[in-house]
């Protein structure tokens, strides 16, 4: 009863590990075949713009690389009077260059070199911009000041981004790196929708806000993670790791330095759903370095994240949903690792989606969710004590539709697994806090491993909702688990686990 007027419980946040403090040094930022660096290493310096790396462009037009706007390959048909075709690069160049005085013309420059889109395109989202949301003055500053310095940095593009992106491809573990000016220079480019081909169609809804220079300094590192599968054996003698739970705060503020789950979907960045703007979403727009993964990423496979470090927070909101509000612009004074990336790590995992309450507790579901938190967590070689906590929360329990009761656990053991500890944020929810942290405090000190709660799982499975013929099985999972640890019948743990 006592924790009635709590705002957290578990371990005091401040005792959580956090990067910077937590990590060891970094090694040199060296190319090496799985980790692109399109930056000179050499010469990269606190305070100053990374140089891009090679210095002439290269292009290459293949399937293994992001199709540049810049690229001699990139041919645009001609008038059908003279046959044969030119170069879209340069039409890019005429079109942009022609200047903006209001929205239409921001429109008709872009239909310029995509008239096959000019039918399916709507400019409604820019429209409004300008002609409802925008003060005259912003407006002016919009066409006298932001847009130009967009067009500029768009047509850069040769001179910055000269080296090859590789697209994370599915089945592929890489890691990229790209700075903060060359990110910015892709994201005015998919502005533009100057992009071939694999040109994202919602470029055009996400307007990234570039408001300071500081943003330019420093780099953001993508990684595409494929990681060995969770082993429910291996995690026999795994106990859980320490939990700091609070209704209060988000994951962005109050998770600084730790790693902080995006709750995506399968394509990076979502957008997709129709519920809105939601934490992915959010995340995407107040961080929008993140939407360029968009233009490299595949679809996630069940075994795979992306992990993104180093992207700057440029906005503050408010309300969520359907009550979204942008807020105001944000000064980042988050600190910088030694290759200048601000130290910001993010994880994108894609939960499932669930229509049907019973679903998530088929054990291959409730594995495949284990696997990708777990894939999301773990870190190759590192030494628990450097790794920061998990930053997370009803990861997959809003547009997903899955539990956040069943998910909460799912989480803790592929921290543990990971040897990670987790600050959970139930977005509100002091019920939800204070049911997950009782569960919590019951199980470490029975000391029930990951292993057993895995079986714990799987039983709650066969004996509750496998034959259960209403929406909902009659014991929840955490009753269900109270009683069976309680009871002399947990004996029989292991025999179940054989038939998991
Ligand atoms: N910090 C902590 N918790 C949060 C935050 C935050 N900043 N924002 C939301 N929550 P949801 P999903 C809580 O629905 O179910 C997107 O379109 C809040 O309780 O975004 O995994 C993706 O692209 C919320 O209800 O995640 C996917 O397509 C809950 O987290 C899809 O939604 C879940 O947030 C993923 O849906």
């Amino acid at each position: 009863l006592h924790n009635l007027d709590k705002r957290w419980l578990g371990t005091p946040i401040d005792e959580l590990n956090r990067i910077p403090q937590c990590a060891p040094p970094l090694s040199h930022l060296k190319a090496v075949p799985n980790h692109t660096v399109t930056v000179r290493t050499d010469l990269l310096k606190e305070g100053e713009v990374p140089v891009p790396y090679p210095t002439k462009f290269k292009d290459a037009w293949d399937d293994a690389s992001v199709k540049m706007p810049c690229s001699e390959k990139n041919l645009f048909p001609m008038d059908s009077e003279v046959c044969g075709v030119q170069s879209r690069w340069e039409l890019i160049h005429t079109a942009l260059q022609g200047g903006f005085r209001s929205c239409l013309d921001v429109r008709d420059a872009i239909l310029r070199y995509n008239t096959a889109n000019a039918k399916k395109w709507d400019f409604t989202a820019l429209n409004l911009l300008c002609t409802e949301y925008l003060e005259h003055s912003e407006v002016q500053h919009l066409f006298g000041v932001v847009l130009p310095a967009m067009v500029d940095l768009a047509l850069s593009a040769p001179r910055l981004c000269t080296m090859p992106i590789p697209l994370l491809k599915s089945r592929m573990n890489h890691s990229l790196t790209l700075s903060q000016e060359q990110i910015a220079c892709l994201l005015a480019n998919a502005f533009f929708c100057t992009f071939p081909r694999r040109n994202s169609r919602k470029s055009e809804q996400s307007i990234p806000r570039k408001n300071s220079e500081s943003g330019l300094k420093s780099l953001v590192f993508y990684s595409c993670n494929k990681i060995c599968l969770f082993s429910p054996i291996k995690s026999l003698f795994t106990q859980l790791t320490r939990l700091h739970i609070t209704c209060e705060g988000t994951i962005e503020d109050d998770g600084y330095g730790m790693l902080q789950v995006d709750f995506a979907n399968r394509l990076v960045g979502g957008g997709v759903t129709g519920h809105g703007l939601v934490q992915e979403e959010i995340r995407f727009i107040i961080n929008p370095e993140l939407i360029v993964s968009r233009l490299f990423t595949e679809a996630m496979e069940y075994n795979e994240c992306l992990i993104i470090t180093g992207t700057e927070q440029y906005s503050k909101y408010s309300g969520y949903a359907e009550s979204y509000k942008w807020k105001e612009s944000y000064k980042d004074e988050t600190p910088r690792d030694n290759w200048q990336r601000r130290c910001t790590e993010i994880v994108a995992m894609d939960a499932l989606k669930y229509r049907h309450f019973l679903e998530q507790f088929l054990p291959e579901k409730m594995t495949r969710e284990l696997n990708k938190a777990y894939c999301g967590f773990y870190r190759n070689n590192a030494n628990s004590k450097h790794l920061s906590a998990v930053a997370t929360g009803n990861w997959g329990c809003g547009a997903f539709g899955g539990d956040t009761r069943l998910k909460a656990l799912i989480q803790f053991m592929a921290a543990a697994e990971a040897g990670r500890d987790v600050a959970y944020f139930t977005f509100g929810d002091a019920q939800l806090m204070r049911d997950v942290y009782e569960m919590y405090t019951f199980l470490t000190k029975r000391q029930v491993t990951v292993g057993q709660l895995y079986s714990l799982l799987n039983q709650y499975f066969n004996l509750m909702c496998k034959n259960c013929r209403t929406t909902r099985p009659d014991i929840s999972l955490y009753s269900f688990i109270y009683e069976r640890v309680s009871s002399p019948a947990t004996a029989d743990t292991s025999d179940s686990a054989k038939d998991s």
